[in-house]
This record gives C-alpha cells, sequence and structure tokens, in this order.
C-alpha cells in the first residue's frame, strides 16, 4: 500500500524535474480491472500470526525424494533461532500434511547477561503440541531462555506429495507427442504454503536465509533459488545429492525447487553488470515446447537491463531460472527469487509486459518490503504501473491504445474508499469477523520497512533531480513533499473555485473520498504538499507542467486564493495530465465551459489524457456527493464524438464502478459507444494498430453484456458448439468472453448445460484446469438476469448439498450474486423461504452463514429493499448468531447511506437521462425494465 503511495510521490515529482524519465509522462498501463475477482476468490480467513519473541535466522533444509513414482517425501530441516523476549516455547507454521518423527534442540548462544553470570549453555524440550486448526507446532521448553538467546532445532519429519493441486511440494506432469507421460516435482510456496513442505514460520516478514541439500532419482534436474556448489551421485541408490548456494534473506514463500527433465537455452544478449553482479539467465520449458521459446531469453534479458538501470541497482542474483511449467494452474506466475515458474502460454507470448511485471514483483518481493501480497489490490496496481512504464519503453506498440491512466486510477479508487482495500471481500470479511485487529498486525508488518527502501532507492535519484533543476520552492524538500504522499493511503481532493468579478482563484484540499463515510468514522484531516499546474483556455500548452503555486499543508487559513490569469469566458484546468495524483472539482462555470468545449471543434486542443481525467473525475466526484450528477453527465456529451481510446478505456472503469448504482447507465453509454463500435468494423482488418483491435474487444464485450443481438448470437453459436459434442467433459471449446452473454441472454437449457459441466468437471485430469471451472461458476451466478436460473444454482449448491461444491465455492457464488439486483434480491428471497433449512446447514459454518447474511442485505438501496431486510430481522431476531452484527450493519449502511445517496441522486440522472436520450434509447430503457432501474451486472475477469 505505501508502495502504492510511493508511486502516487513519484509521479506528483515528475512535475519538478524537466530531466525525469519521458515514461513518468506518457506511462501507458495495461487494463486492470477494478473489481479483481480473483482476490474475492483467492482471499482466504487470516492465518494465525505466530508471536514474534522468537524469530528464525537460517534454515537448513534436507529434501529427499525417494522415487518420482512416490508420493511421499523425507525432509530434515535445522533452523536456528533467536529470541527478542523471555519465552519458554517455539511455535512453528507445521501443516498437517507433515508428520514430524524427531525434533531435537541445543543451544548455541546464552543470552548476554548470562553468559556473563557464567550459566551453563543447555536447554532441553519438555513437550511438544499440535495444534491442527492454526497448523502450529509447539516446543514447550524446559528453561525460560532470555532476550539475546539463540538455539538450533533440528526437526525430522516426513509428508506427502501434493497430488491434487499443486501447493507446496507437488507432483505433476505432461504427455510428449508419443504419449510418453514426464513426471516433475516442483514448489508453489506462495501465500502460506511453505508449511506443506517444512516446519518454518510462514510468514513473509521473516525473512532468512536458506540452505538446501537435495536427494533425487537420476535422470532429472534439480533447480532452486541459487547456483548448485555440489553435486554427487549415489551410485548404489541411483540418486543424485546436490547441495545449493545459500540463499539472501528472503520470505518462506519465496523459496523454490524443481526436479524434472525440462531443457533449457540461454540468451544471445547478455545482462549488464551493475555492482559486481552478472546475472545468468536461462529459460526453461518441455522439449517439445523449446521452439516458443526461442526469443524469451533475450526478452528477459532486456527487460532485466531496463530495470535495472531505471533504478540504478542490480537484481543482485547470480543466475536467474525463468521456466515454463507445463499444466500450471496457479492463477498467476510464481515470481520467486531466482527461479520463476510461469504458464507455458504466458512465457511463451512475445508481449513485454507480463515478464517485466513479474520480474517486478520477484525483485520488490525479496529486496523491498515483506507485505502479503495478495492482501492489497493496491501493490498489484503499482507493480502494474512499473511494469507499464518498462513496456511503454521496450515495446510501445504493445502499450498502444491501452490508456495511461487506468493503473492510476485503481489506486484512486482504493483510496477513496472509507477503509482503503475493503473491496477485496476477504479482507472486509476478516475486518467484520476477526474484529480488524489481525489486519491492522498485517497493516503495521507491511509499513515496518517501507521507509527503509523508499529512502534508499528512490529518494537519492529524484533529490538529485530536483537538485539539479531548482524547481522547488523555499521550505520544501523532496522528502518533506514525498513523505505526505507516501506515508498515507488516501489522495486529496482539490477545489477550485473562481471568483469571475474579482479573477480569483480559490484553492483548497481535503481528502478524497468516494463513498460516503459511515458516521462512526473518525474524520481523517491529512493535508499534502501539492503542486498547482494550471492551464488557461487562451493559453493552453500542455508541455508546460512547471507549477505555478504549491498548495501547502502548513495554510492557514487552509485556502490559498491566487489571480486568476484569464477571463470569465475562459476555462481552466487544474492539474493536467494528471501530473499529480489528485482529483480537482470546479465551480459549475468552469465546468460548463469545459464541457462545451469539448463538445465543440477545438477539442482536441485539449490532449487525451486530460480529456479523460477531467471525464474521469467528473463522475468520481459526482458519486462521491462533491457534484452535481447533472454536471457530470453533461461531461460525457463529448464522447459521442470521441475517437480516442486512450478517454474511453477509463469508461469502462468507471461503468464497473458506478455503473451498479446508476441504473440507467448503460443503455446511455451503449448509444455512445455503438456509432464507434460500427466505424472500427466488426472484424479486425490486417496490420490495424494493436488499440483497435483492444477497443473493439472492450466495446464488443461491453454491447454484448448488454444484449447487442448480433453479438448475443455470436456467443450462441460458438456455445453450441460445447452442446453439441459428445463427450463435453472433456474439454471446453468455447472462449470465456462468450459464457457471461449466453448465461445471461440465452435459454435456460443453455445455462443449465453450463451448470452440469460444473457439476461433472473431471477432478483429476491434465487437461482441465480447476481455473476453467471457476470461471464458469462465475458466470453461471454472476450473469444470469433471469432469477429462477439463480434459484435453481442455489437449490443445487445449498440444499441438496451437492458434493461438488466446495464451501470456497459456495462462497464464490454469494459473493458473485451481490453484482446485480436480480442476484441479491434472489438470494434474499431464497435465504427468506429457506431460512431454517439454510440456518441448519450452515450449522458448523460460520463464515457461509456470514456470508449469506451479507450478500443477502447489504445490497440493498431503496426503502423498499430496508423493509424487507428489517422485516426478516424482525422474523428471526434471535436466530442470527454470529451475523447479528452483519445484518444490523446493513441495515444501517442502507438507511444512512444508500437511500439517501439514491434519493438525491437517482431523480437527477433519470431527469437527464429523459432530457438527453433519444426517444429509440428512452424505449429500449422502458422495454429492459418495468422501471426507470436496469439491472447491471459484474461480469467475472477472464482468470487465465
Ligand atoms: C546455527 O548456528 C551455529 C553456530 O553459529 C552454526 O554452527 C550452525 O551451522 C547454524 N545452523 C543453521 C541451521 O544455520
Ligand atoms: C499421506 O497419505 C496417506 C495415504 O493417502 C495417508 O494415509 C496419510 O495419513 C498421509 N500422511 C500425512 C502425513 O498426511
Ligand atoms: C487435496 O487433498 C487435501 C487432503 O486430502 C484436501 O485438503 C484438499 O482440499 C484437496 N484439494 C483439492 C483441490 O481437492
Ligand atoms: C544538492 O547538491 C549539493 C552538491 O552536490 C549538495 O551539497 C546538497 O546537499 C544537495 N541538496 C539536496 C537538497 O540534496
Ligand atoms: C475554502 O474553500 C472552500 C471550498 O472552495 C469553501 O467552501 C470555504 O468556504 C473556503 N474557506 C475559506 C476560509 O475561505
Amino acid at each position: 500500500m505505501m508502495w502504492a503511495t510511493l508511486l502516487a510521490g513519484l509521479v506528483l515529482l515528475s512535475a519538478i524535474p524537466s530531466g525525469f524519465p519521458r515514461s513518468v509522462y506518457d506511462v501507458s498501463g495495461r487494463q486492470k480491472r477494478s473489481i479483481d475477482l480473483n482476490d474475492v476468490y483467492y482471499s482466504k480467513m487470516p492465518q494465525y500470526r505466530l508471536p514474534n519473541e522468537v524469530t528464525p535466522t537460517n534454515y537448513y533444509l534436507d529434501i529427499e525424494i525417494p522415487s518420482i513414482e512416490s508420493d511421499r517425501f523425507n525432509g530434515r530441516v535445522k533452523i536456528n533461532l533467536t529470541w527478542s523476549d523471555t519465552s519458554d516455547r517455539i511455535i512453528l507454521n507445521v501443516h498437517q500434511n507433515l508428520e514430524i518423527s524427531m525434533v531435537n534442540i541445543r543451544m548455541i548462544q546464552l543470552a548476554p547477561e548470562e553468559a556473563e553470570k557464567g550459566v551453563p549453555m543447555g536447554v532441553n524440550i519438555a513437550r511438544t503440541e499440535r495444534q491442527k486448526q492454526k497448523s502450529w507446532y509447539i516446543i514447550h521448553l524446559e528453561q525460560m531462555l532470555k532476550n539475546g538467546s539463540a538455539c538450533e532445532v533440528d526437526i525430522t519429519y516426513y509428508g506427502n506429495i501434493t497430488t491434487n493441486e499443486t501447493t507446496g511440494l507437488y507432483k505433476s506432469g505432461y504427455m510428449d507427442s508419443g504419449g510418453r507421460e514426464h513426471l516433475f516435482i516442483a514448489t508453489y510456496l506462495q501465500l502460506d504454503n511453505a508449511q506443506k513442505m517444512l516446519p518454518c514460520m510462514d510468514d513473509p516478514p521473516y525473512k532468512t536465509t536458506f540452505k538446501l541439500k537435495v536427494l533425487y532419482p537420476k535422470g532429472l534436474k534439480a533447480l532452486t533459488n541459487t547456483p548448485s556448489i555440489s553435486r554427487r551421485e549415489l551410485t548404489e541408490k541411483s540418486k543424485i545429492e546436490e547441495e545449493f548456494e545459500e540463499t539472501p534473506r528472503m520470505s518462506t514463500n519465496q523459496l523454490a525447487l524443481i526436479i524434472s527433465d525440462l531443457e533449457y537455452i540461454e540468451p544471445l544478449k547478455e545482462v549488464n553488470k551493475i555492482d559486481g553482479w552478472k546475472l545468468q539467465v536461462k529459460v526453461w520449458g518441455r522439449k517439445e515446447f523449446m521452439e516458443r521459446l526461442v526469443d524469451v531469453p533475450d526478452k528477459v534479458v532486456t527487460i532485466i537491463n531496463y530495470l535495472q538501470n531505471y533504478f540504478n541497482s542490480s537484481f543482485s542474483l547470480s543466475k536467474l531460472d525463468v521456466m515454463a511449467i507445463p499444466m500450471y494452474s496457479a492463477s498467476k506466475a510464481s515470481d520467486n527469487w531466482g527461479l520463476m515458474f510461469f504458464k507455458e502460454s504466458e512465457l511463451s507470448s512475445p508481449l513485454v509486459w507480463t515478464t517485466a511485471y513479474e520480474l517486478l514483483y520477484q525483485w520488490i518481493g525479496q529486496t523491498i518490503t515483506p507485505y502479503r501480497r495478495n492482501d492489497a489490490p493496491v501493490n498489484k496496481a503499482l507493480n502494474s504501473f512499473l511494469a507499464s512504464m518498462a513496456t511503454i519503453d521496450l515495446n510501445p506498440n504493445e502499450m498502444e491504445g491501452k490508456w495511461p491512466m487506468t493503473v492510476l486510477y485503481s489506486l484512486y479508487y482504493e483510496f477513496a474508499q472509507t477503509a482503503p482495500f475493503s473491496r477485496v471481500a476477504g479482507i472486509r470479511h476478516e475486518a467484520t469477523w476477526t474484529k480488524d485487529s489481525t489486519y491492522r498486525e498485517i497493516a503495521s508488518l507491511m509499513f515496518r520497512n517501507r521507509r527503509t527502501f523508499f529512502a534508499n532507492d528512490i529518494f537519492t535519484y529524484l533529490n538529485d533531480l530536483a537538485n539539479e533543476t531548482d524547481n522547488l520552492p523555499p521550505g520544501l524538500t523532496v522528502n518533506g513533499i514525498a513523505a505526505s504522499w507516501i506515508n498515507r493511503d488516501r489522495v486529496p481532493l482539490v477545489t477550485v473555485i473562481r471568483d469571475y468579478e474579482t479573477r480569483r482563484i480559490n484553492l483548497s484540499q481535503k481528502v478524497y473520498l468516494r463513498d460516503i463515510p459511515p458516521q462512526s468514522t473518525a474524520k481523517v484531516s491529512y493535508q499534502w504538499d501539492i503542486p498547482i499546474v494550471i492551464q488557461f483556455q487562451n493559453n493552453l500548452n500542455f508541455h508546460n507542467t512547471k507549477p505555478i503555486v504549491w498548495l501547502r499543508k502548513e495554510n492557514e487559513p487552509k485556502n490559498l486564493t491566487i489571480l486568476d490569469f484569464t477571463t470569465k469566458d475562459n476555462f481552466i484546468i487544474v492539474n493536467p495530465e494528471e501530473i499529480g495524483m489528485f482529483p480537482v472539482n470546479y465551480d459549475s462555470c468552469n465546468w460548463k465551459m469545459l464541457s462545451q468545449y469539448l463538445q465543440g471543434p477545438d477539442r482536441e486542443k485539449i490532449p487525451p489524457l486530460t480529456r479523460a481525467k477531467l471525464l474521469h473525475d467528473a463522475w468520481n466526484l459526482a458519486y462521491a456527493g462533491e457534484l452535481c450528477f447533472g454536471i457530470a453527465m453533461n461531461m460525457t456529451l463529448f464522447l459521442k464524438e470521441e475517437k480516442s481510446h486512450v478517454v474511453w478505456e477509463p469508461v469502462f472503469t468507471m461503468i464497473h464502478h458506478i455503473g451498479r448504482r446508476i441504473e440507467g447507465l448503460d443503455v446511455y453509454i451503449q448509444s455512445l459507444i455503438k456509432p464507434l463500435y460500427l466505424e472500427l468494423g466488426e472484424n479486425p482488418q490486417p496490420d490495424e494498430p494493436s488499440w483497435k483491435t483492444h477497443m473493439r474487444g472492450l466495446m464488443k464485450n461491453f454491447l454484448c453484456r448488454a444484449g447487442y443481438e448480433p453479438c448475443v448470437k455470436e456467443a450462441r453459436d460458438e456455445f453450441n458448439k460445447w452442446l453439441t459434442d459428445e463427450e463435453p467433459d472433456k474439454g471446453n471449446p468455447v472462449a470465456n468472453k462468450f459464457l457471461c452473454p449466453v448465461f445471461k441472454w440465452g435459454t435456460n437449457e443453455e445455462w443449465e448445460f453450463g451448470l452440469q459441466r460444473v457439476i461433472n468437471f473431471p477432478k483429476t485430469s491434465l487437461a482441465r484446469k480447476q481455473n476453467e471451472r471457476t470461471y464458469l461458476l462465475k458466470t453461471l451466478a454472476g450473469c444470469p438476469k433471469d432469477a429462477n436460473k439463480i434459484e435453481r444454482l442455489l437449490q443445487v449448491a445449498v440444499l441438496d448439498q451437492n458434493e461438488n461444491f466446495t464451501d470456497a465455492d459456495i462462497q464464490l457464488i454469494f459473493s458473485m450474486l451481490t453484482g446485480g439486483a436480480t442476484g441479491y434480491k434472489t438470494l434474499f428471497n431464497f435465504l427468506q423461504e429457506h431460512w431454517y433449512a439454510v440456518k441448519e446447514r450452515f450449522q458448523n459454518k460460520t463464515y457461509l452463514w456470514n456470508g449469506i447474511i451479507n450478500s443477502a442485505t447489504s445490497s440493498f438501496n431503496t426503502q423498499e429493499g430496508y423493509d424487507m431486510v428489517s422485516q426478516l430481522y424482525l422474523d428471526h431476531q434471535n436466530e442470527f448468531e454470529s451475523a447479528d452484527a452483519i445484518i444490523r450493519k446493513a441495515l444501517r449502511v442502507i438507511k444512512q447511506e444508500s437511500i439517501k445517496w439514491n434519493e438525491e441522486n437517482v431523480p437527477v440522472i433519470d431527469t437527464w437521462l429523459k432530457e438527453n436520450l433519444s426517444k429509440e434509447d428512452l424505449e429500449t430503457i422502458a422495454a429492459a425494465t418495468s422501471t426507470f432501474i436496469l439491472s447491471t451486472t459484474i461480469v467475472p475477469t477472464t482468470t487465465d
């Protein structure tokens, strides 16, 4: 999260030095969907935090694989631990998959005070205890050890190699064209899966060194994070014993091992030597895939050189093995230190972005921050930002047409929430259900090391630039300015009010919140140092990024008044080109002038990025209650003429965020999109620029979901191939993008066919990946507009207790149903109707019980909805148990926020639409909905 703001700072600071890399101005990014449903699905319940009175300093790990057929492995780990507080126990994470056969402990260092007294060294184990639910293995000692003591624990154990999924130490395989199976063993230790392979303190902040020794069958090759230092053949056993160099300090989840018969190729280019490091790159894959990987080694080298050069610092690695793993099923590449695992299709693609993204993750993850990366979508957005920057410089065409701002905007969305990050359902639930403490703990761990990184790696660089260019006002330092940006998870809103009579501009700042905060939330009163760059209509020059003035955090009174350099018939634009990371609001006259200018012949004098910003700010401010919706809607009028993909891109992001609430909107957007879509042509032309293809895809997606006939037809035709397949469970011939339109607009039979594919999805098949099933399930739940499909799904998954639906599936269904009115209303009715059956079903599954109550009640936003939810509460007052607080909160939010919002804004929007839409469009809306309210649906993003 800090990292996020760090980049915000970076962007902001680009206002200062003229020597700043070009890429920071005109960066393009890659589409990040505003609501990344992977986060919802993969977020899990919090792990129990280990107390930190004892911390590890090194691990020596021996792993023995008896044979490639074996499903067991033997392990022995020695861990050196130091005491930072008095304690007589050691707690390790040990997954229940591991069986401990022996444990010993020896003291290697006395606490200084005891050493002085001449206390003899010695420590004994009193007993050990296994707490399976927490995955804790507790070693109770006979002695109480003091701060400064150190011990070595020696644990011998064995475990099962995972075969049904790819976590921990797992076995997988691939077929060659001759039909021969090749097995391999690999690790996936991300999140908290290291404890499946070794007893350890499995939390990213505990960074230690690892020394690995592996005994494995002859004929295979072992790779880990570091180079091999000795390799010995044990002839009588037909085994290889191989030892590897000690790793740098890193988190347990960065440890990696693969034992396989994959082959490698090396780059022709060389990695530049920096700080004495010269990196050796190899790219690995199965024999028959190598041809597809020929260009990859040089691509990796190019990206590494770029990043090392940009940060002027080396990766500090002596080797990097990049592997295309057959049948790799994790949702994202595994960015372990020195050894990265990719999906074959991802690695072989000529695109730069993904590779850069993962390289950055690895680098950042190892050297910089100890955060739990999956917790914070913001970190991803940030990483995307850097990856985009690299891509723009290395392969500009790849970025062409992929807006510059969506990455930044996704940060805005995150920061502008009442509780940042609460969008990630897992964390929201966690926060509600565990009273916040765990999350806060994670957060505090996240922050600890942050500043070190920033100061060392980036500030130096920025400071130098600032020093050279002499652009800072007196009294401000780069560090000082950046601190207010990087240490917060918020951004400011700058309000600009012009007094046209006296020709003055009044500037003020406040914390930007998009959702109305609950009254209980403490008011945050942050202030920032904000560079004010202004463009005046009569003197437009978007290359000038020099601040006219700084809105300082110390300003007292809080407002700053400056002279207006232009007259009342000219608009002004503050923060053009999104130089700083903050939205801007204006008085209504200025907005009106902007809107009119954008509809006029000179509109392209305002560059696309700024056009996009104006539109985006207006909509978001309206959504946040800062601006009248009428004005914001007027700002969309220019889209009729708009041809730039850069401006259109954020529109789709906005629809995701805002469309849910403003429900007539997508018919309106459709009316804006159709002309441009038709102009682009339905089918790609040879040699067209990639942005066109990209735009067409986005628009088509949108139109499809909105029921655009030609598209729905195409989707159903495609789907029909599957429907008529004789063995439909062998594979899915239908591209993901076609599923949602079919499940939304198609027949019950089509939908039911999809449901059967989820139910009959093969559990163990090398050819089919679990995420195919997940995607199907998401679309089955999230897309329909007919209640009966959803009722059927709930019947099967919840009431019939169909064993093919896991708890995680059910939770996923619930969260998908909150995406649209049909979904949550149907869920509500279902809950009401089957109250006792549901309650009994989830008797021992508190989180599913809480989940259904939350999803069924919290999304209502009308008085009628409020009445329904409160009636349910009255009817079953004493029966909610763990979910009592959840429904009470839902009622409070509906009453205080949602209804109020609707009452204030819906009539304004309705009126606006009635005035501005054509008769035809109004009829479309009327046909689609009996009232004026359309239901929109969140549509799953592709998981692949
Ligand atoms: C632990 O520390 C001792 C003494 O420094 C050393 O001999 C031993 O090799 C270390 N063990 C591990 C696992 O690092
Ligand atoms: C390993 O798998 C076997 C067979 O499935 C099972 O009986 C055993 O309990 C498992 N061992 C561990 C440590 O999980
Ligand atoms: C794999 O097996 C383990 C233990 O038998 C189980 O806990 C886990 O849920 C299984 N995973 C899948 C994806 O079925
Ligand atoms: C600017 O550079 C000069 C000379 O290198 C140095 O003495 C000074 O401390 C620098 N100022 C800042 C703000 O870094
Ligand atoms: C400061 O500006 C805000 C918003 O422009 C305005 O509401 C407020 O009255 C101003 N305060 C002062 C002291 O001028």
